[in-house]
Protein backbone atom coordinates (compact mmCIF):
# COMPACT_ATOMS: atom_id res chain seq x y z
CA UNK A 1 0.00 0.00 0.00
CA UNK A 2 1.44 3.45 -1.18
CA UNK A 3 2.56 5.42 1.79
CA UNK A 4 0.09 8.21 1.19
CA UNK A 5 -2.90 5.66 2.11
CA UNK A 6 -2.10 5.21 5.50
CA UNK A 7 -3.34 7.34 8.06
CA UNK A 8 -1.82 8.79 11.36
CA UNK A 9 -3.10 6.84 14.29
CA UNK A 10 -3.89 9.56 15.99
CA UNK A 11 -5.67 11.59 13.25
CA UNK A 12 -7.99 8.96 12.86
CA UNK A 13 -9.20 8.81 16.40
CA UNK A 14 -9.29 12.51 16.43
CA UNK A 15 -11.55 12.57 13.18
CA UNK A 16 -13.91 9.94 14.96
CA UNK A 17 -14.70 11.64 18.46
CA UNK A 18 -14.20 13.94 20.68
CA UNK A 19 -10.56 13.84 22.15
CA UNK A 20 -7.65 16.25 21.13
CA UNK A 21 -4.72 14.81 19.43
CA UNK A 22 -2.48 15.67 22.38
CA UNK A 23 -5.11 13.48 25.06
CA UNK A 24 -4.46 10.81 22.19
CA UNK A 25 -0.87 10.78 22.01
CA UNK A 26 -1.37 10.47 25.86
CA UNK A 27 -3.15 7.27 25.63
CA UNK A 28 -0.91 5.63 23.07
CA UNK A 29 1.95 6.16 25.16
CA UNK A 30 -0.08 4.41 28.16
CA UNK A 31 -0.46 1.55 26.06
CA UNK A 32 -4.40 2.20 25.81
CA UNK A 33 -4.86 2.06 22.18
CA UNK A 34 -4.75 -1.17 19.94
CA UNK A 35 -4.60 -1.72 16.19
CA UNK A 36 -6.11 -5.48 15.30
CA UNK A 37 -6.00 -6.45 18.94
CA UNK A 38 -2.07 -5.58 19.19
CA UNK A 39 -1.25 -2.66 21.50
CA UNK A 40 0.59 0.14 19.49
CA UNK A 41 2.49 2.82 22.07
CA UNK A 42 4.36 4.24 19.08
CA UNK A 43 3.46 8.10 18.26
CA UNK A 44 3.13 8.62 14.63
CA UNK A 45 2.34 5.05 13.60
CA UNK A 46 0.03 4.76 10.68
CA UNK A 47 -2.76 2.63 9.66
CA UNK A 48 -4.94 1.87 7.12
CA UNK A 49 -8.08 3.08 7.62
CA UNK A 50 -10.46 1.29 5.22
CA UNK A 51 -9.85 -1.76 7.10
CA UNK A 52 -7.38 -1.56 10.12
CA UNK A 53 -9.74 -2.26 13.52
CA UNK A 54 -8.88 0.67 16.17
CA UNK A 55 -9.94 0.02 20.18
CA UNK A 56 -9.75 2.91 22.69
CA UNK A 57 -9.84 0.98 25.95
CA UNK A 58 -11.29 -1.70 24.93
CA UNK A 59 -13.80 -0.13 22.53
CA UNK A 60 -13.73 0.30 19.20
CA UNK A 61 -13.35 3.95 16.97
CA UNK A 62 -16.41 3.52 14.35
CA UNK A 63 -15.22 5.76 11.43
CA UNK A 64 -17.82 8.17 10.59
CA UNK A 65 -18.72 8.41 6.62
CA UNK A 66 -21.30 11.04 7.07
CA UNK A 67 -19.85 14.46 8.09
CA UNK A 68 -22.81 16.41 9.92
CA UNK A 69 -22.23 20.05 11.15
CA UNK A 70 -25.86 21.47 13.19
CA UNK A 71 -26.36 24.83 14.33
CA UNK A 72 -28.73 25.02 17.83
CA UNK A 73 -30.00 28.16 19.72
CA UNK A 74 -29.81 27.07 22.82
CA UNK A 75 -32.50 27.71 25.33
CA UNK A 76 -31.37 28.92 28.93
CA UNK A 77 -31.56 26.06 31.56
CA UNK A 78 -30.06 23.51 29.54
CA UNK A 79 -26.69 21.84 30.18
CA UNK A 80 -24.29 21.12 27.23
CA UNK A 81 -23.17 17.82 27.66
CA UNK A 82 -23.88 14.64 26.16
CA UNK A 83 -25.86 13.36 29.12
CA UNK A 84 -26.06 14.90 32.77
CA UNK A 85 -26.63 12.57 36.25
CA UNK A 86 -28.82 15.51 37.98
CA UNK A 87 -30.91 14.09 34.72
CA UNK A 88 -31.56 17.91 33.56
CA UNK A 89 -32.24 18.72 29.99
CA UNK A 90 -29.35 18.62 27.89
CA UNK A 91 -28.45 19.99 24.35
CA UNK A 92 -28.62 16.41 23.08
CA UNK A 93 -32.36 16.20 24.24
CA UNK A 94 -32.94 18.91 21.60
CA UNK A 95 -30.83 17.97 18.55
CA UNK A 96 -33.00 14.58 18.02
CA UNK A 97 -30.81 12.87 14.95
CA UNK A 98 -29.98 8.86 15.20
CA UNK A 99 -25.97 10.18 14.78
CA UNK A 100 -23.96 10.62 17.57
CA UNK A 101 -22.80 14.22 17.53
CA UNK A 102 -20.71 15.88 20.22
CA UNK A 103 -21.20 19.90 21.16
CA UNK A 104 -18.21 22.02 19.85
CA UNK A 105 -17.23 23.58 23.44
CA UNK A 106 -19.82 24.68 25.45
CA UNK A 107 -21.98 27.02 27.08
CA UNK A 108 -23.04 27.65 30.60
CA UNK A 109 -26.33 26.18 32.03
CA UNK A 110 -27.95 29.53 31.95
CA UNK A 111 -26.29 30.93 28.92
CA UNK A 112 -28.47 30.94 25.65
CA UNK A 113 -27.55 30.81 21.74
CA UNK A 114 -25.05 29.32 19.01
CA UNK A 115 -23.68 26.35 19.44
CA UNK A 116 -22.31 23.69 17.22
CA UNK A 117 -22.67 20.18 17.20
CA UNK A 118 -21.08 18.09 14.82
CA UNK A 119 -19.75 14.34 14.42
CA UNK A 120 -16.49 15.73 12.98
CA UNK A 121 -13.24 15.68 15.69
CA UNK A 122 -10.86 17.33 13.83
CA UNK A 123 -13.13 20.27 12.61
CA UNK A 124 -14.29 20.16 16.21
CA UNK A 125 -11.17 20.63 17.32
CA UNK A 126 -9.25 23.18 15.35
CA UNK A 127 -12.53 25.48 16.24
CA UNK A 128 -12.10 25.10 20.03
CA UNK A 129 -8.18 25.21 19.70
CA UNK A 130 -6.60 28.59 21.79
CA UNK A 131 -4.63 28.94 18.31
CA UNK A 132 -7.50 29.35 15.89
CA UNK A 133 -8.81 33.16 17.26
CA UNK A 134 -12.13 32.13 16.59
CA UNK A 135 -14.44 35.73 17.19
CA UNK A 136 -17.60 34.52 19.56
CA UNK A 137 -20.30 38.19 19.92
CA UNK A 138 -22.48 37.99 23.22
CA UNK A 139 -25.61 40.09 24.24
CA UNK A 140 -24.66 40.84 28.26
CA UNK A 141 -27.43 42.31 30.51
CA UNK A 142 -25.24 43.47 33.53
CA UNK A 143 -26.58 44.25 37.11
CA UNK A 144 -25.72 47.76 36.54
CA UNK A 145 -24.71 50.15 33.84
CA UNK A 146 -20.98 49.61 33.02
CA UNK A 147 -18.39 52.37 33.15
CA UNK A 148 -16.17 54.18 30.94
CA UNK A 149 -13.13 53.29 32.93
CA UNK A 150 -13.96 49.47 32.76
CA UNK A 151 -15.22 49.64 29.64
CA UNK A 152 -11.42 50.53 28.45
CA UNK A 153 -9.87 48.05 30.64
CA UNK A 154 -11.98 45.39 29.61
CA UNK A 155 -11.31 45.81 25.95
CA UNK A 156 -7.29 46.28 26.47
CA UNK A 157 -7.40 42.41 28.54
CA UNK A 158 -8.03 41.63 32.11
CA UNK A 159 -6.15 39.37 34.49
CA UNK A 160 -8.39 36.55 35.43
CA UNK A 161 -6.26 33.85 37.25
CA UNK A 162 -3.07 35.02 36.53
CA UNK A 163 -3.73 34.96 32.88
CA UNK A 164 -4.08 38.48 30.40
CA UNK A 165 -6.96 37.91 28.56
CA UNK A 166 -6.80 38.71 24.83
CA UNK A 167 -8.57 42.61 23.62
CA UNK A 168 -12.20 42.53 23.29
CA UNK A 169 -14.43 44.75 21.40
CA UNK A 170 -17.23 45.98 23.75
CA UNK A 171 -20.49 47.91 21.73
CA UNK A 172 -23.68 49.49 23.76
CA UNK A 173 -26.61 48.15 22.03
CA UNK A 174 -28.58 51.39 22.98
CA UNK A 175 -27.31 54.95 23.79
CA UNK A 176 -29.69 55.10 26.60
CA UNK A 177 -28.78 52.13 28.91
CA UNK A 178 -25.03 51.31 29.35
CA UNK A 179 -26.12 47.76 30.95
CA UNK A 180 -26.87 46.08 27.54
CA UNK A 181 -24.12 45.81 25.39
CA UNK A 182 -22.61 43.44 22.72
CA UNK A 183 -18.87 41.74 23.74
CA UNK A 184 -16.62 39.88 20.86
CA UNK A 185 -14.04 38.10 22.53
CA UNK A 186 -11.41 35.22 20.78
CA UNK A 187 -11.03 32.90 23.11
CA UNK A 188 -13.72 30.64 25.22
CA UNK A 189 -12.43 30.13 28.63
CA UNK A 190 -14.49 28.76 31.16
CA UNK A 191 -16.97 31.29 31.88
CA UNK A 192 -14.82 33.66 30.56
CA UNK A 193 -17.19 36.48 29.57
CA UNK A 194 -19.26 36.54 33.37
CA UNK A 195 -15.53 36.10 34.73
CA UNK A 196 -14.53 39.66 33.20
CA UNK A 197 -17.85 41.45 33.90
CA UNK A 198 -17.07 40.04 37.83
CA UNK A 199 -13.68 40.88 38.05
CA UNK A 200 -15.00 44.46 38.22
CA UNK A 201 -17.89 43.97 39.95
CA UNK A 202 -20.78 43.62 37.58
CA UNK A 203 -22.80 40.53 38.34
CA UNK A 204 -24.01 39.16 34.02
CA UNK A 205 -27.82 38.77 34.20
CA UNK A 206 -28.17 37.76 30.86
CA UNK A 207 -25.75 36.18 28.48
CA UNK A 208 -26.68 35.05 25.02
CA UNK A 209 -23.99 33.89 21.96
CA UNK A 210 -25.44 35.54 19.04
CA UNK A 211 -22.54 34.86 16.33
CA UNK A 212 -19.81 32.41 16.34
CA UNK A 213 -16.73 32.59 13.87
CA UNK A 214 -18.98 34.84 11.20
CA UNK A 215 -22.19 32.86 12.26
CA UNK A 216 -25.17 33.82 12.98
CA UNK A 217 -28.49 32.66 14.77
CA UNK A 218 -30.55 35.43 12.50
CA UNK A 219 -34.69 34.66 13.18
CA UNK A 220 -34.14 31.01 15.16
CA UNK A 221 -36.12 30.36 18.00
CA UNK A 222 -34.96 28.88 21.82
CA UNK A 223 -34.63 25.11 20.93
CA UNK A 224 -34.51 25.67 17.21
CA UNK A 225 -31.64 23.49 15.21
CA UNK A 226 -30.84 23.17 11.47
CA UNK A 227 -27.56 21.79 9.44
CA UNK A 228 -25.34 24.36 8.47
CA UNK A 229 -24.87 25.03 4.65
CA UNK A 230 -22.28 23.74 2.84
CA UNK A 231 -20.76 27.01 2.25
CA UNK A 232 -20.79 27.61 5.92
CA UNK A 233 -18.82 24.45 6.64
CA UNK A 234 -16.09 25.49 4.22
CA UNK A 235 -16.08 28.80 6.03
CA UNK A 236 -15.60 27.62 9.13
CA UNK A 237 -12.96 24.67 7.90
CA UNK A 238 -10.87 27.21 6.31
CA UNK A 239 -10.53 29.85 10.03
N1 LIG B 1 -18.66 33.05 28.68
C1 LIG B 1 -19.34 32.71 29.79
O1 LIG B 1 -19.11 33.26 30.86
N2 LIG B 1 -20.28 31.75 29.68
C2 LIG B 1 -20.60 31.13 28.52
O2 LIG B 1 -21.47 30.27 28.51
C3 LIG B 1 -19.88 31.50 27.39
C4 LIG B 1 -18.91 32.46 27.49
Amino acid sequence: MPETDLTRLNKYIASNGILSRRKIDDLITQGRVDVNGVTIMELGYKINAAKDKVDVDGQRIKPVTKKIYIMLNKPDSVITSLSDEKRRRTVMDLVKINDKIFPVGRLDYHTTGLLLLTNDGEFANKLMSPKSKIYKTYVVKLSKPLEEKHRLKLTGGVRLEKVKTLPAKIDFITEKDYSNLKISISEGKNRQVRKMFEHYGYFVRALHRSAYAGLKLEKMKFGEWRHLTKDEVEILNSK
